[in-house]
């Protein structure tokens, strides 16, 4: 059977789709068990805008979905601008081998969430979308968090202010902290 040929867009018709694509993502986007607020772990944070029990979904992590050479592209272009200018925020999220989603846009809220080692909320991904779960029963005004999951290998370039009983000191996935515990302590003796 013959291909069918695909239809090239007018300027105007790929301004109009991208629109309608922002649109659907602010839509998405919204809720309302959450806002945004300073933090005292590091610039602004998301709140929890009434109790939310455990298990609840809060919000979605919308954004672009790019593939794995737009991403590296990207990260590269933020470790640049980190480089010069210190801090550079990491929203990009791996949702398969082969896509990923830049969450940096202003209307994605969830971008916002904060690390914390004692984390109260995680992320899960159901298809291609990313939703923020409550991981424990949450009060009104309480900062939601998650585990970033970073690698243990860039260790010292992400020191953690999450400020818990539990803080390792630096934003490592959990799953790593016997690793970084190594990494420390060897740090430490070869002085
Ligand atoms: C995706 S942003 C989170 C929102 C951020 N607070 C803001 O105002 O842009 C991620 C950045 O926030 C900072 N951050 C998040 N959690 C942190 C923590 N526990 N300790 C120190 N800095 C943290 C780091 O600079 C990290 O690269
Ligand atoms: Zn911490």
């Amino acid at each position: 059977m013959a291909k069918e040929k695909k239809k090239t867009l007018s300027a105007a018709e790929k301004k109009a789709k991208e629109q309608r694509k922002i649109a659907k993502q602010k839509e998405r986007a919204k809720s309302d068990l959450c806002y945004v607020r300073d933090s005292g772990i590091h610039g602004s944070g998301v709140y929890a805008s009434c109790d939310i029990a455990a298990g609840e979904k809060i919000i979605e992590y919308v954004g672009e979905k790019i593939d794995k050479e737009e991403s590296e592209r990207r990260a590269w272009a933020q470790y640049a601008r980190a480089e010069k200018h210190g801090e550079a925020a990491v929203y990009i999220f791996t949702i398969s081998k082969k896509w990923d989603i830049d969450g940096n846009k202003p209307w994605n809220t969830a971008r916002l969430l904060n690390h914390s080692c004692e984390p109260n909320c995680e992320t899960w991904q159901e298809g291609k979308r990313i939703f923020i779960y409550a991981l424990t029963d949450l009060k009104k005004d309480e900062e939601l968090t998650f585990d970033y999951g970073f690698d243990v290998s860039t260790y010292a370039d992400h020191p953690c202010r999450c400020g818990t009983k539990s803080c390792v000191g630096y934003i490592v996935s959990r799953e790593q902290w016997d690793e970084l515990e190594e990494l420390k302590t060897a740090e430490k003796d070869n002085g």
